[in-house]
Order: C-alpha cells, then structure tokens, then sequence
C-alpha cells in the first residue's frame, strides 16, 4: 500500500475511471488537471469517440476541458477492460437505477466489477463511487473482487467515496466538494484519501465503506424527506388559499434553524428519486421499516398528479377541458439548466396530460427532442406568436433561458410550478 500511496504522491499513479457519465467524465478531467494520467472506461462509443476528438457531451464540461488532457496525453477513453492491468487506481461511476419494484439494481456495478477482477493485480486501489445501500461495498464488490483470489486491504485496496457533485451547480463542482472516503481497512482509507487530495480540496475519511455509503443516503434523504414537507405544505396552502411561495420566502429570513426547500411538479435526476429507496430496501432487510421515506415518496410521487389537477382548473376557467386543448410546455430538463430528462417530472406530468386528451408541445433550450417512454416530440423555438395559439403554458423547468415576462403577456393561460413567474401578476396566472 505504502508503494501505491508513493506514487499517488508522486503523481506516477495510473488512474482508470470506469463510467464516464455526469460523474465519471468530471472526477477523471480532475485527476488530468492534477497531472495524472486517467484512462477512461465506457460502454458507450459515442462517449468514448467524443472524448478521443476532445468533445464535450455534459453542460457543465466544456470541449476545451476534455480537449486539452487529451492532447496533452493525460486522458483518454476506451471500451477495452484489458487496459485495468495497467492502471493503478480504479474508480467505479456507474449507474445504480431501482427497478420497476424499486429494488436497487445493481447490474452495473456487478457487470464493472467482474470486469475489474480479470485484470486485478496485487497494489491496485479499487474505489466505488455509485450511489448505493450500505454494505454494497463489504457484501457485493469485495467477494467479487476476492474470487479472483487476491484479498482486499492486503493485496489490494478497497474503499467506497460517494459523489456528491451537483450538475448545473456554478459554485460547486467535483473540486470543492468536500470527499467522504471509507476505506476497508486504514490502508484503504489512507490511500483512497491521497489519491483524492491531488485534486479535491478537502477529503474527509471516515471509519468504513459502509459509513461513506451512509452518508451518502443520509444527504439525499434528507432532501427527498423535506423536499416532500414542502410539497406538502404546498398542497395544503392552496387548499386554504395562501401563496406557499411567498411563505418560504419570508421563512427564510430567519438567519437559524431553516432552511429553504422549495414545492414542485416532483422530483427528478438520477439521484434524489432513486437513492433514498436503496436505503428503504436496506433497511426493510434488517427488519425496520423506514417511515419518513416511504411518505415522502408517497407525496412527492403525487405532485405530477396535482399539476395535471392545476392544468385542468385553469383551462376550465375559460370552459375548456383538458380533451382538445393546446398545451405548450415550458422545460422538460429534471432541472434548470441541466441536459438531463432521467426521472423528470415533465415527463410524468406530460403523459397524464396527453393520456387525457391534450395536444402537447415544448419548448427547452437544453432537450432538443424527447423520443423515450412513448413520446415523440422536437422542442420548439420560441417565436412571438406561439404561447398565444396554444390554450395553456405550463412552466414544468425554469431554465433561465426562457422570457418569462413575454410568457405573462402572451399565454392565454399559465401554470407556474416553480415560481418562475415570481413578481408578476394577473388572473391568467396559476401557481402551485
Ligand atoms: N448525476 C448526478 O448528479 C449524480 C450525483 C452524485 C452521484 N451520482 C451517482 O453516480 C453514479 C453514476 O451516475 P451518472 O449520473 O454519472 O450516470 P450516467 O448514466 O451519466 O453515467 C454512467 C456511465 O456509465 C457507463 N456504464 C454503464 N455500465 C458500465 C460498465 N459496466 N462499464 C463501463 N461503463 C459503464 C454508461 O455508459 C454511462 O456513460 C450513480 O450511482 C449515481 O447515483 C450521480
């Protein structure tokens, strides 16, 4: 281990990044900033070619951040698993979805994993990054690696480092986002750490993997929990008529012991919705039953549904019904300013709306067309007439992008889901 953490110090380490999506592409062009020299591994040639000519395929990468590594000779990418017996850190980012039973699934860390082991060698640092339920580490990868016959935190270190990088996020990126590290053993955490303090600013080791794995869910948690408080809230504001909106924004105020969570048409991306199940999974094995993120689900799953209630209010104020009616919706991106529809609520609200009979179109600088889950839709330029034309404007994603005074006085109807339209007024407006 000490000759491993020597060369990590050194910068000599070979690093492998194994899944080279929002997490992956972002954590490996750090360790290329850094000096080290990272291979990429995907499954994907699109990915795969696109880093090779130094083009970007993520919002918050830019072509010149993959352009310069790879003409440096610090990055590349290929589909070729061989390419692990070279390397000398390996850090897992593949995806962990649930399945249609919200079990986890983790297809993909096994798949990785079992390409790991062909080509482990003694010295090499293994390091998962996917979000997944505690214990994946010591129960799942670490048996699978040791089938090969070498043993983790003695021929080879293993640990687990969530990632915690939030797409969009100008502020914070991979490098000032503080890294949770558990390692197997100390060895394992003391080289995981290194190799992360040559390019993040703050490493904070905790005792196992299983703790990283934690905290991980505790932070998500913790957002789909008070995420689904709000929404409830907001559920229950307009049942008694007052604006939840301009509630959170005076409750903010107080400078202690809150903090501002916002309502929604649901929750989206592949973190929020997903992890906090794997947690629940977890721990109905143990015998508990987790409560608060079984009811959070319940009401943030429910907010799609309450839109479409919304929708339907609004256009029967013009003795319209949804059956017939022009729909223009507003982003269909799980967030502003990501090029990401995973678990996006738009999605869900647009299918209960086209199954009832409206006739939809959208608009979304960063989704240029939306062909999955039975859609078959290109976005749509802006131009001045249109939101006239159509009997109802519903902002599902407030990208920045979009003109909202020009939504206000052109939509003959509109229901804001995000506060987009903050400031302005009008009869014509709906709000969550
Ligand atoms: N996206 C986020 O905001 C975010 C934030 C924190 C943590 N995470 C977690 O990080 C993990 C990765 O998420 P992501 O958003 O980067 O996913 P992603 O889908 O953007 O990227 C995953 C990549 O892995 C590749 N891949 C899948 N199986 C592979 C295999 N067996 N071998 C090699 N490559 C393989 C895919 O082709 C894809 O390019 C997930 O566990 C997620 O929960 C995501």
């Amino acid at each position: 281990m000490k000759q491993l953490i020597d060369k990590i110090r050194r910068r000599e380490a070979r690093c492998g990044v194994i899944g080279l999506g929002y997490v992956g592409l972002p954590l490996a062009l750090e360790f290329a900033r850094a000096g080290l020299r990272v291979t990429g591994i995907d499954l994907d040639r699109r990915k795969i070619d696109a880093i090779n000519a130094g083009k970007s395929y993520i919002v918050d990468v830019s072509d010149d951040e993959i352009a310069g590594p790879v003409k440096a000779g610090r990055f590349d990418a290929t589909a070729e698993f061989a390419v692990i017996r070279d390397l000398d850190t390996i850090n897992i980012c593949v995806p962990t979805p649930l399945r249609k039973t919200k079990d986890p699934d983790l297809t993909y860390i096994v798949s990785a994993v079992s390409e790991i082991k062909k080509y482990l060698r003694p010295g090499q640092l293994v390091i998962l990054e996917s979000t997944t339920y505690p214990g994946t580490t010591d129960e799942v990868v670490q048996p699978a690696l040791e089938a090969g016959g070498l043993k983790a935190g003695v021929d080879f270190a293993l640990a687990f480092s969530p990632e915690r990088i939030d797409p969009g996020n100008p502020k914070f990126k991979t490098r000032n986002i503080p890294k949770v590290v558990g390692g197997l053993t100390p060895g394992c955490t003391e080289a995981a750490a290194a190799l992360y303090a040559q390019c993040i600013d703050t490493v904070v080791p905790v005792s196992s993997p299983r703790v990283a794995e934690m905290v991980k869910l505790l932070e998500n948690t913790f957002r789909s929990v008070n995420i689904g408080l709000v929404n409830e809230i907001a559920l229950m504001c307009h049942s008694i008529d007052i604006d939840v909106w301009e509630v959170i924004d005076a409750a903010k105020t107080k400078p202690f012991g809150f903090m501002a969570f916002y309502p929604g048409p649901g929750l989206g991306g592949h973190c929020i919705p997903i992890d906090p199940f794997y947690l629940s999974w977890k721990a109905k094995m143990h015998g508990f039953e987790p409560r608060f993120i079984e009811l959070a689900g319940h009401i943030n799953e429910g907010m799609p549904r309450f839109v479409v209630e919304v929708v339907t209010d609004a256009l029967n104020t013009h003795s319209k019904s949804l059956r017939g009616s022009r729909i223009h919706i507003l982003g269909v991106a799980y967030k502003a300013g990501v090029n990401d529809v995973r678990e996006s609520p738009a999605l869900n609200v647009m299918r209960m709306l086209q199954d009832k009979g409206a006739i939809l179109t959208y608009s979304d600088p960063y989704i240029p067309s939306i062909r999955e889950e039975g859609f078959d839709l290109d976005a749509i330029e802006l131009t001045n007439g249109w939101l006239g034309d159509v009997d109802c404007t519903v902002v599902l994603t407030n990208h920045p992008e979009f003109d909202y005074a020009n939504v206000v006085r052109t939509s003959k109807l509109v229901v804001d889901t995000r506060n987009a339209l903050q400031g302005h007024q009008g009869d014509h407006i709906f709000r969550l």
